[in-house]
Order: structure tokens, then C-alpha cells, then sequence
């Protein structure tokens, strides 16, 4: 098993450990038992991932939810279900909750812990890649507002987070694909995240393509590894996103346009930030911020892994520039991007001539 240590600053107090390998879900208790002093455990849990994992996690203590599935269900009405369960059950403040599933679950469940009884703990156990590597580290907690995704929510950090990579065996081609492109989110942004990285994920991801697309479990948790190394490291200088940690969106200007315009339905989120980190590479090819053969060697690791770069839809160029306004990461009326600089590298840069944007958009 491996292990990377979340250190939040400036309270040790919520540091907390992500553990990462093979059938951990069997020992769950025996991890959990260590952080929390919990009596008893609500597991929130879909209707997906309970027939696979849920009995794992079944024991006298536990208590179940079972969600609908989906992103359209990470909102206020299933959270007060899952409040009422709580109330229900008489989950007391010193209990806990258990988040298994993919982000959705993480989130909601997250979310409900922070504002039950003012905050019990809540422990992470992630089932997608995507939620392994990103959505299940860093306290980012919420529901969804039907004028915007994630606009309801908190910074409420787990107790642990257990990231089983036997799980991701269920998981369908599509889903996987979605984790690895948040993956290659960070092998781009890799040298911005810490002074000092002691690997090269963007290296990692060129050598052992077919290995990750095999899933060879020793190999995905050392990729699970570094993902969250990285993520630590920009949580622990900026939890709450008041400057460094917003890097961890690179690609997602352009990503939470097109999911605006496409209702969410279309493309998974990790679809759309592939597709993203494609119009920023081009953007920042345009304006000379990097060379050539940085972009070309990038555009290329997206295509190796099969993932989006393109959507089939014609939007309105001005239609897809207003959806990218209405991004959280807008500030003082400017777009911030997250912009490629140099290799393994961003800078944020908010002062982009809208017509270079515009030219992007097709
Ligand atoms: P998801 O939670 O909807 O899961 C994707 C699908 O996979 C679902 O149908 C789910 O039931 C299914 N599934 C989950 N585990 C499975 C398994 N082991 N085998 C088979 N099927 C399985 O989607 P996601 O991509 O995990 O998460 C997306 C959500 O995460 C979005 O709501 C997004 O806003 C959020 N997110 C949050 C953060 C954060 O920092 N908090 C970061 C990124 C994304
Ligand atoms: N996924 C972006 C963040 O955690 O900040």
C-alpha cells in the first residue's frame, strides 16, 4: 500500500492520508477505525456502485443511503434526503459519514458532513479514476444550483481518503478515460504545482501507455500516487483558491463552457477538460507562449491516450465566449487562463485579446 500524506495548512490538525493499492476496500474498518472515533458510519452509496462495493462495507456500526445515479442528483434535494437519513439513523456528532462512489457521491456526501451537527467526519472512499486522482483530495465539497454547477458548497477536508484500484476494474472504458485526461491535467501543470518534483509524470505517461491502458494495478498507483502528490502540494500552500490552486483547472475554462452549453449531458467532465486542454495548448501556440515541439509532444499524449480533442457541436463563437464569462474562475470581469508557459508548466494570465479566444472557437 502507498501513502500520501495531505498536509493543510496552517492546522495540522487536518492533515490526513490517502491510501492507495490493492482490495483495501476488504480492510476498510481497520483504517477508518484509526481516524475517527465514530460509533456509528452513514455510507452514502449509488445505486451503481452499491451492488458491486457496498456489502464490503457492511457491519454492525454501518448504515446505508443508496442515491439515484448521476450528476443531475448532486443537488439540494438528495442532500436533505441524506440529512434526513442522518437524522433518522441519530448519527451523532462524534459519527461519521462514508462516501463510496465517484465524485458525485464524494461531493454530496462531503458537503453533508461539513454542515451536519455544524461538521462531523467523513471518510473518502472513491470508486473512478477521476475521483481517485482529484474530486476525493483537497475538500472541495457541493451541490449543484440549477443556474451553475458547484455553486452550493464548502471546503470541508476529509479524515481519509482509501482509493482501492481494484475497483477501477468495473469501471467502463469511457469513465477511465475521463480520470486519466484530469491525469494528464496534471503531468501539464506538474512543475507549477511544487518547487521541487521528484518525478516526471508527464515522462511516466509517455513510457507506460500500454501498462495504464491495461490497468496494471502496480502501475496505476503509482500514476494515483503522483496525481495526488501533486494535488497535496498545491492544497497545502492554497486551500481555499485564492491563487496557486486554481492551476488545478487548467483546461476547464474551456471545459465548464462546453459542459454549459451542452447541459451537462453530452460529455463527462473529464471529456470536456481533454477537449479544453487542446484549445489551450492551440491558444498558447498562437500567442508564441510555448514552442512548437512542447506543443506538438503535448497534443500528442492526449491523442495517445484516445481522448477527446474536439466537439461535434457549431457553437456561436460569441454564445461559447460568454459561457467561458460565466465561469467561477472569472474575476474582476476578466478570464483567468490557466495558460501553458513552458514545458510541464502554467502561469495564469487574465489579459488574453478576446479575439484571439474567439478564433479558437469553432
Ligand atoms: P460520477 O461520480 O458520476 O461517476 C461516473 C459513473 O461511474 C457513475 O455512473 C458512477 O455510478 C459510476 N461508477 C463509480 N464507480 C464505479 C465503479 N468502480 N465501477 C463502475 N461504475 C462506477 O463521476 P466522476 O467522474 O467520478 O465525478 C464527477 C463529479 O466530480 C462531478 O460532479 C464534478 O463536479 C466532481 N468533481 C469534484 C472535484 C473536487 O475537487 N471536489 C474535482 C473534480 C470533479
Ligand atoms: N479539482 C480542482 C480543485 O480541487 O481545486
Amino acid at each position: 500500500m502507498d501513502k500520501v500524506k495531505v498536509k493543510i495548512n496552517p492546522s495540522k490538525k487536518t492533515s490526513y492520508s490517502v491510501l492507495i493499492g490493492e482490495k483495501l476496500l476488504n480492510k476498510a474498518y481497520d483504517y477508518i477505525s484509526k481516524v475517527t472515533n465514530a460509533n456509528k458510519f452513514l455510507i452514502v452509496t449509488n445505486e451503481t456502485v452499491y451492488p458491486l462495493y457496498g456489502e464490503k462495507l457492511r457491519n454492525k456500526k454501518s448504515e446505508f443511503i443508496i442515491l439515484p445515479d448521476g450528476e443531475m442528483y448532486k443537488n439540494m434535494d438528495i442532500l436533505n434526503k441524506i440529512l434526513d437519513k442522518a437524522l433518522e439513523i441519530k448519527l451523532e456528532r462524534k459519527d461519521a459519514m462514508i462516501a463510496l462512489g465517484g465524485g458525485v457521491v464524494g461531493d454530496i456526501t462531503g458537503f453533508a458532513a461539513a454542515i451536519y451537527q455544524r461538521g462531523i467526519d467523513f471518510i473518502q472512499i472513491p470508486t473512478t479514476l477521476l475521483a481517485q486522482v482529484d474530486s476525493s483530495v483537497g475538500g472541495k465539497v457541493a451541490v449543484n444550483h440549477f443556474s451553475g454547477k458547484n455553486l452550493i458548497g464548502a471546503f470541508y477536508q476529509p479524515k481519509l481518503v482509501i482509493s482501492d484500484t481494484c475497483v477501477l476494474n468495473t469501471l467502463s472504458d469511457r469513465q477511465f478515460k475521463t480520470g486519466l485526461s484530469e491525469i494528464l491535467k496534471y503531468a501539464f501543470i506538474e512543475k507549477s504545482c511544487a518547487n521541487r518534483v521528484d518525478f516526471n509524470l508527464f515522462g511516466y505517461l509517455k513510457a507506460y501507455k500500454d501498462e495504464i491502458y491495461n490497468k496494471n494495478p502496480k502501475i496505476l498507483k503509482k500514476l494515483i500516487k503522483m496525481s495526488c502528490e501533486l494535488k497535496s502540494c498545491v492544497v497545502n500552500k492554497d486551500e481555499k483558491e485564492k491563487g496557486l490552486r486554481a492551476i488545478l483547472n487548467f483546461g476547464h475554462t474551456y471545459a465548464h463552457a462546453i459542459e454549459k452549453l451542452t447541459h451537462y449531458e453530452k460529455y463527462t467532465h473529464g471529456e470536456a477538460v481533454s477537449i479544453g486542454m487542446k484549445m489551450i495548448f492551440e491558444l498558447a501556440h498562437n500567442l508564441e507562449y510555448i514552442s512548437e515541439e512542447y506543443y506538438k509532444n503535448s497534443v500528442e499524449l492526449i491523442n495517445d491516450y484516445g481522448l477527446k480533442t474536439s466537439y461535434e457541436e457549431k457553437f456561436e463563437p460569441e454564445e461559447f465566449y460568454n459561457a467561458m464569462f460565466s465561469d467561477k474562475k472569472v474575476a474582476d470581469n476578466k478570464i483567468n487562463f490557466v495558460m501553458p508557459i513552458k514545458e510541464r508548466s502554467v502561469a495564469i494570465k487574465n489579459n488574453i485579446d478576446k479575439k484571439y479566444v474567439i478564433k479558437g472557437i469553432k
